[in-house]
């Protein structure tokens, strides 16, 4: 046994040595195969990918081996460069399927219903690999030419789908080198950026001397405007990119002010319009510079009523940004599009490409009501971007950026809206018959109902549930707290089990304890999700509950 060992890491010690970093073998990389055998060698490698990582997914229902995090951890603990190469590609490829992937999260099951991050069409491996193959910089059009021209158009299809402005409008802006409808980003959180760094640098333009906040900085922009703080609304809900923006934007997170919600997590215009007054007249002298609507709130999948608080920012003067990076792509579905009403009279609004249009990680979008908004954040270089090119750089936060575009535009001619609201509708009649079953099952409480394909619920054994309504304010606290316990721990045995996957958060302001209500969260977006599934992780949750909290 030990003489074997010692041979198979001589043999390992043999090849390693065998491995010279070395010129000539670096250039044959750069150089696409001509030879039969150089083509089939890459086909092979592709072949290896495709299929090893898919028997990854077929293999792994769960969400991962059991092994731990710290466990993992001590392997991955060499911090010296190798100085000449260790392996060879097929080796490398090998090792990526049987010792990396098995340990990622198999977050393609139908029984990971816990995040944002699902399963993706596969023609998308397919799609993402063209663009990698493909290499265009979109920063400038020297580096992409024709993708940055796809790009325009892809921006100016979405922009449609959300604004619907009329065919002349889009013949005027779709291939404009003077305006933009919108542009991509890394991610929903550099998409909000960007729509708060809009609305800041239109709010606090160059005035008199003043040459404007993005040149003259935040504290001159205070003094040059007479204000003391600028804030932005939005309820307890949003997203935290908000928080950041306003904190990278010079703001302070602190001016991010929570608005009331109701008891289904939705903005209470009201509450909104009061809050608008009280800033008024407020000793300090306040300028509200955003308001942001969700479409689809992180934890819950509540809608605000955009159409509401389109309304009041209009009369107020103030950007109303939608904040839609998940819910965006209902507009796809005629039979849903209704729950976004409002959105067209956004002035910014947040998409993700990553989350309801099934894009690979990362593709993160954000559209302008008017074409020339985003000229308040336009930047020039000498050697690329000058005024006036069509160089997509101009208005981005992004520097260098691949093509992702050609993903989205390829996906919308592969599955056509109709395809993707077959998708976006699967997640909502799913999550409403799950909403049914869970609220017959005693056990549970459904806490809060879907409007898209989010819910959130949890155990909730009748006795405590009693002890909830009926007793002294003390005892129900005792029960609030117990049953916060038993839902953070049937969460995470049911993820140690790993065999499905359902996130928890907790809502604030909610139930009898300061802390809030621990909740458990299913997002169903997977179109292999279904509600027999479903079932199967309430079953798993009640025989958790029985054999190990009960
Ligand atoms: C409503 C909402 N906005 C913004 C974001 C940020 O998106 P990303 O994680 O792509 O930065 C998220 C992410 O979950 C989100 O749910």
């Amino acid at each position: 046994m030990a003489k074997t060992a010692t041979l198979t890491t001589r043999k390992a010690d043999a090849s390693r040595r065998r491995l010279v970093a070395d010129r000539q073998a670096l250039m044959r990389t750069f150089i696409r195969p001509e030879s039969d055998a150089g083509r089939q060698s890459l086909v092979k490698y592709m072949e290896q990918i495709l299929f090893g990582l898919h028997d990854f997914l077929k293999n792994h229902v769960g969400i991962t081996e059991e092994i731990g995090l710290k466990a993992l951890a001590e392997r991955f603990t060499d911090t010296r460069i190798s100085e000449h190469p260790e392996k060879k590609l097929e080796q490398v490829i090998a090792d990526l399927i049987e010792r990396i992937a098995p340990h990622a999260v198999n977050v393609a099951s139908p029984y990971f219903v816990g995040h944002m991050t699902s399963a993706i069409p596969y023609f998308m491996v397919h799609l993402k690999t063209i663009v990698a193959a493909l290499n265009q910089n979109i920063v400038k059009i020297e580096t992409s030419k024709l993708l940055s021209i796809v790009e325009k158009q892809v921006l100016a299809k979405i922009h449609r789908l959300v604004f619907q402005k009329n065919e002349a409008f889009y013949r005027d802006h779709v291939q404009n080198a003077h305006t933009a409808l919108g542009c991509f980003v890394e991610d929903g959180t550099l998409a909000n950026y960007t729509a708060l760094w809009v609305a800041r640098n239109r709010m606090l333009k160059p005035t008199g001397d003043f040459p404007g906040v993005e040149r003259g900085g935040m504290a001159a922009a205070l003094n040059a405007y007479g204000i003391d703080r600028c804030v932005v609304l939005v309820t307890r809900f949003g997203h935290f990119s908000i928080h950041k923006a306003a904190g990278l934007l010079g703001l302070g997170n602190a001016n991010v002010l929570a608005v009331d919600a109701d008891a289904r997590g939705r903005m209470d215009p009201r509450a909104l319009e009061g809050m608008l007054e009280a800033l008024r007249t407020s000793k300090e002298r306040i300028r509200v510079m955003a308001v942001v609507g969700i479409a689809g709130t992180t934890e819950t999948g509540a809608v605000d009523p955009l159409d509401r608080l389109a309304e009041i920012c209009k009369t107020h003067g103030i950007h109303f940004h939608v904040d839609a990076a998940w819910g965006g792509p209902t507009l796809m579905s005629e039979k849903y599009r209704h729950l976004l009403a409002g959105i067209e009279q956004a002035d910014s609004v947040t998409i993700d490409g990553h989350k309801q249009f099934y894009m690979p990680m990362t593709c993160g979008m954000v559209f302008f009501k008017d074409p020339f908004m985003l000229d308040a954040v336009a930047y020039y270089a000498r050697y690329v971007n000058r005024p006036g090119s069509v160089d997509l750089g101009i208005r981005s936060i992004s520097g260098s950026r691949e093509a992702n575009s050609l993903i989205l535009d390829s996906a919308l001619k592969i599955m056509g809206s109709k395809g993707y609201a077959l998708l976006i509708e699967h997640g909502i009649e799913t999550a409403r018959a799950f909403a049914r079953e869970i609220a017959q099952r005693p056990l549970f409480e459904l806490v809060t109902p879907p409007v898209l394909n989010i819910l959130t619920y949890r155990l909730c054994p009748p006795e405590l549930k009693e002890k909830l309504r009926n007793v002294p304010p003390e005892e129900a606290r005792r029960a609030a707290r117990t049953l916060n316990t038993l839902n953070i721990t049937l969460q995470r045995l049911q993820r140690q089990a790993g065999k499905s996957f359902v996130s928890r958060t907790t809502l604030a302001g909610t139930g009898p304890v300061p802390e809030g209500k621990v909740v458990l969260r299913c997002v169903i977006m997977n179109p292999m999700t279904t509600l027999d599934i479903l079932k199967t992780i309430l079953d798993e949750q009640e025989s958790l509950y029985r054999n190990h909290l009960a």
